[in-house]
């Protein structure tokens, strides 16, 4: 008879397929709703089998009690949270949810320790110590719950930040790469002592210093660096999952930690080319990078316009490009916006979209908003490919958007954002800025594009605005 231990095996085989042909799909907007159905089917198969397994190994009336419960519950807080976020705060949840995944590795961690190591002459240990594996398993604890740890406060901090409980301002604490470099010694001279003497002490030591070493990498990253650390959290909540499959000798979490630490570690590499950081200052917390002036410098008048005024502009015009950022998603104004590109190109106006890389509060929010708009995509352009073509265009709206169109990220080497890749929106004719005041953006930085002679501030809620402008037209 086929063993339940061979069908669960299987059945992990055919969801980590899923979980890969869902990252395939997930790459590109035609194609990501169907890798989002990967994703659930391959989820719902590792959920069965896992399930099936517990129930083959005759779990106690307990423990099934405990797996439906923590099953039930998860699922209801996850479509609950799920149905209720808004847009702008998915990168907060996510950051939430890899807080989860660092908590459960070092749970899971824990539960190994008080099981073997805890308990050297149980049979959990008598097993691994014949197999002469007692070394690695002290190791495989020392190391999840390490990972978990840093991933689970450098996530909360990372959630604190972004839903703007806490101050994005990086804290520059002296000598911060001492402190993080010597956490890391810590770790592993800790970790060999645990392996070589497995005492209640040692973990504890590694558990706190892990704590301590996550909330400190991330509290001393500033807000434009911010979507870096999302997407490195998600690299480590990937590698903390990886450690746990090692201990629960669990291959589908091996696998789906694997995938999900590499894929986020590229990502990761692929947003700090885009914004020109060094990979490993970001990795490192702000490795190196000094604190910017708070941007008290006095940059002159700014100047105001009308909506009317705007149409009219709008109506003389031959070339315009629209760059949004995180205010049009606050707005919801993607809808009026696509209103107007269409009237302006009845009118053989020429209209484009300059979509900056890390515009909004995660990577692709821009483009789904305006997809969701329904904005033909052939005239949604990445920052690389319209940025020659500022020069020679009428106007630009800048709708929502601050840090990503920050000519100081160019021109001053003192910005914390200098030498941040930007949508040189200065260049065109005319710059119409739609926002509500003259607050500063995500990174917390004055912009001198407001006060330029070509920059004219159209100020109240981007969506009333641009609805403004269509009646005016
Ligand atoms: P920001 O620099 O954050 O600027 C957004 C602007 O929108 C603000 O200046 C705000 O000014 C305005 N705004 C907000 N609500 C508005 C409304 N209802 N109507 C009109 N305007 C409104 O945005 P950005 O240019 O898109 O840059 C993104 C920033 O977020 C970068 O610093 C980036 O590093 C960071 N970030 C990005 C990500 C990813 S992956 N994309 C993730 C986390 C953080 P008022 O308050 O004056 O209206």
């Amino acid at each position: 008879m086929i063993s339940v231990e061979t069908v669960a095996n299987s059945a992990y085989i055919v969801a980590a397929l899923l979980f890969i042909l869902a990252l395939g799909g997930l790459a590109e907007h035609r194609t990501a709703k169907m890798g989002n159905t990967f994703g659930i089917s391959g989820m719902a198969v590792a959920l069965g089998a896992t399930i099936a397994l517990a129930i083959g190994r005759d779990i106690e009336p307990l423990g099934l009690l405990l797996l439906a419960g923590a099953t039930a519950l998860g699922a209801a807080i996850g479509l609950w949270r799920a149905r209720i976020v808004e847009m702008t705060g998915m990168p907060e949840l996510i950051a939430l949810l890899h807080s989860f995944v660092g908590l459960a590795a070092v749970l899971v961690g824990w539960n190994g320790y008080l099981h073997v190591e805890r308990h050297p002459g149980g049979a959990d240990a008598e097993l691994l110590r014949a197999e002469g594996l007692l070394g690695i398993h002290g190791a495989e604890v020392a190391i999840g719950v390490f990972i978990g740890a840093v991933t689970f406060t450098g996530s909360i901090v990372a959630f604190l930040k972004l839903s703007a409980r806490m101050n994005s301002a990086p804290l520059m604490l002296p000598g911060k790469n001492i402190l993080n470099v010597g956490s890391l010694v810590l770790f592993a001279v800790l970790t060999v002592w645990f392996v070589v003497d497995p005492r209640l002490w040692t973990l504890v030591a590694i558990t706190v210093v892990a704590l301590l070493l996550g909330w400190h990498l991330v509290v001393s990253i500033g807000g434009g660096d911010m979507p870096v650390v999302v997407s490195m959290l998600n690299s480590y909540s990937g590698w903390a999952a990886a450690a746990s499959g090692f201990l629960l000798g669990n291959d589908l979490l091996i696998i789906t930690g694997a995938l999900v630490g590499s894929s986020g570690a590229y990502l990761s590499y692929i947003m700090c080319k885009a914004m020109n950081r060094s990979f490993l200052s970001v990795i490192a917390g702000g490795f190196g990078i000094t604190a910017g002036p708070a941007g008290d410098t006095d940059l002159g008048e700014h100047r105001e316009v009308t909506a009317d005024a705007v149409a009219e502009l709008l109506t003389g015009a031959n070339s315009v490009i629209i760059t949004p950022g995180y205010g049009m998603a606050v707005a919801q104004a993607q809808h009026g916006v696509a209103e107007l590109t269409r009237k302006l190109r009845e009118r053989g106006v020429t209209v484009r979209f300059g979509v900056h890389p890390v515009a909004g509060r995660l990577p692709g929010h821009m483009n789904v908003l305006l997809a969701e708009a329904k904005v033909p995509y052939d005239i949604v352009l990445e920052m690389d490919e319209i940025n020659d073509d500022f020069t020679g265009t009428d106007v630009v709206l800048v709708i929502g958007a601050n840090d990503t169109v920050n000519p100081a990220a160019a021109e001053d080497p003192a910005s914390p954002i200098a030498g941040m890749p930007v949508l040189t929106v200065w260049e065109a004719g005319n710059v119409i800025v739609f926002k509500r005041s003259m607050a500063s953006g995500y990174a917390g930085v004055q912009n001198p594009l407001f006060f330029r002679e070509n920059s004219a501030m159209l100020f109240g809620d981007a969506k009333d605005r641009v609805e403004d402008i269509v009646k005016a037209l």
